[in-house]
């Protein structure tokens, strides 16, 4: 397992929002959690990043006990997280931006660019685009191509999918599929069910903090199973 999740619990200041989440995710394995808005799906991530204080539980990355780490430190690990809304930075170019995500790692070089571009067909053509220009399907590209730059292992990702065209979505599966194929581990966090489904093969559902279910590849292709799940999702 390259994460093993144990009962764990965070919040904001006396509010807690995480209530015991456990899950594991095994090398290489792209796992998928669902859940509608508010679900604590955005607290997940960046308890599992750092940036966000566990209060009970543990979060082991390959096989080291991170829970008190300082995210810069589990970004050295090969931890990366892409967050929600993509917080690329709108005055840099795509060029640029790109250079900011290799700052955190242990090497700076032009192979590693040319090897996260040939992912990026598209971001190749605007690399001198500023990031704020982009649309928001670019500045998702530009955001998995950033994170890619610090060389991660496991990547979280929140909602991809949000505020984003279908045409480009498409892109951005693709895009994925192939980093699975270069033996990346993801979380993916979204509302999407469609989109958790092109590329997890687990799908778990968080329901106000918890993990409360979890759908396998075959109930996926179930439309009516799927319904039941996702209508448990509902606050
Ligand atoms: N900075 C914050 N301070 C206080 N409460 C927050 C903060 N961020 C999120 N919350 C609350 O935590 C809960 C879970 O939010 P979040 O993790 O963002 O859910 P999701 O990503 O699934 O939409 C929600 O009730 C939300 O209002
Ligand atoms: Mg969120």
């Amino acid at each position: 397992m390259i994460l093993e999740v144990d009962a764990l619990r965070s919040g904001y200041g006396r509010i807690p929002i995480l209530a015991g989440v456990t899950l594991s995710v095994a090398e290489g394995e792209f796992l998928g959690v669902l859940g509608h808005n508010g679900m604590g799906k955005t607290t997940l991530m960046n308890t599992l990043m750092g940036h966000l204080p566990a209060t009970g539980g543990t979060v082991r990355f390959k096989g080291q006990d991170v829970t008190q780490q300082p995210a810069h430190t589990r970004a050295l690990a090969g931890l990366g997280l892409v967050p929600q809304g993509r917080q690329i930075f709108p005055d840099l170019t795509v060029q640029e931006n790109l250079r900011m995500g290799m700052a955190g790692s242990k090497t700076e070089d032009l192979e590693l660019l040319d090897d996260i571009l040939g992912l990026f067909p598209r971001l190749q053509r605007l690399l001198d685009r500023r990031g704020g220009a982009l649309s928001g399907g670019e500045q998702q590209l530009l955001a998995l191509a950033r994170c890619l730059c610090a060389q991660p292992k496991l990547m979280l990702l929140d909602e991809p999918t949000e505020g984003i065209q279908p045409s480009i979505l498409e892109e951005i599966v693709d895009t994925l599929k192939a980093l699975r194929e270069r033996g990346l581990s993801l979380v993916l966090v979204e509302q999407n069910l469609e989109f958790i489904a092109a590329l997890s093969g687990r799908v778990l559902i968080i329901q106000k903090g918890m993990i409360t279910g979890e759908l396998s590849p075959q109930e996926l292709k179930n439309p009516e199973t799927v319904a039941e799940f996702v209508g448990m999702t509902t606050a």
